[in-house]
């Protein structure tokens, strides 16, 4: 897909089928990831948890199910969790990754959706963040769903981009 039709194609998704995504998207999703800019180039200081088996997407899920009122990883087969070192960028440097996972999806026929609402209680759960293999002294920051969405007409939305969405001062 070219780049101008994934980023119409980008969009929120909230209900995904069963359907695995194939191990090549993923690849190429994940390659996304790392190619993201990040603040002072320090790819060290950050570190992507990958759920994308059914074993680890189910048992994800039945611990997000125990956590919150609903499931707030909308059950999708893919999480990825970002977790950075302490620094004044992990936020930025998240969001950056995070923009390129969705727009990679979009251009694999997959959609997604930013996770940051449950990203401060799944932080909390110090075993979780274990298992996740955050590494020592790294802490969630957001996190990015991928998957395919239940209602397949999702795919053929094109929103054509709209100046006017955010206000601007053009000088
Ligand atoms: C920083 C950020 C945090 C977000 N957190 C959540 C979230 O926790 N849960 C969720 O369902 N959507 C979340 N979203 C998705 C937004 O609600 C969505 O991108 C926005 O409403 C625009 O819709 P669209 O993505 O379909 O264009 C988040 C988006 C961003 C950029």
């Amino acid at each position: 897909m070219e780049f101008f039709e994934a980023v119409s194609a980008r969009h929120s998704t909230r209900d995904y089928s069963a359907e695995p995504v194939s191990e090549a998207s993923l690849k190429k999703i994940l390659g996304a990831a790392c190619a993201a800019p990040i603040g002072m180039g320090r790819y060290d200081a950050l570190h992507l948890s990958v759920v994308s088996t059914p074993s680890g997407a189910a048992a994800l899920h039945a611990r997000m199910n125990a956590l919150f009122p609903q499931d707030p990883l909308y059950n999708a087969p893919v999480f990825i969790l970002v977790s950075s070192a302490d620094s004044p960028m992990a936020g930025q440097n998240a969001a950056c990754i995070i923009e390129n996972v969705l727009l990679a999806a979009a251009a694999e026929g997959l959609s997604g959706c930013y996770i940051a609402g449950a990203i401060p209680k799944i932080a909390e759960d110090r075993a979780l963040v274990r298992e996740l293999g955050v590494p020592e002294g790294f802490r969630p920051v957001a996190g990015v769903l991928v998957g395919h969405p239940r209602n397949k007409k999702e795919l053929g939305l094109r929103r054509p981009p709209a100046l006017e969405k955010i206000r601007m001062t053009r000088l």
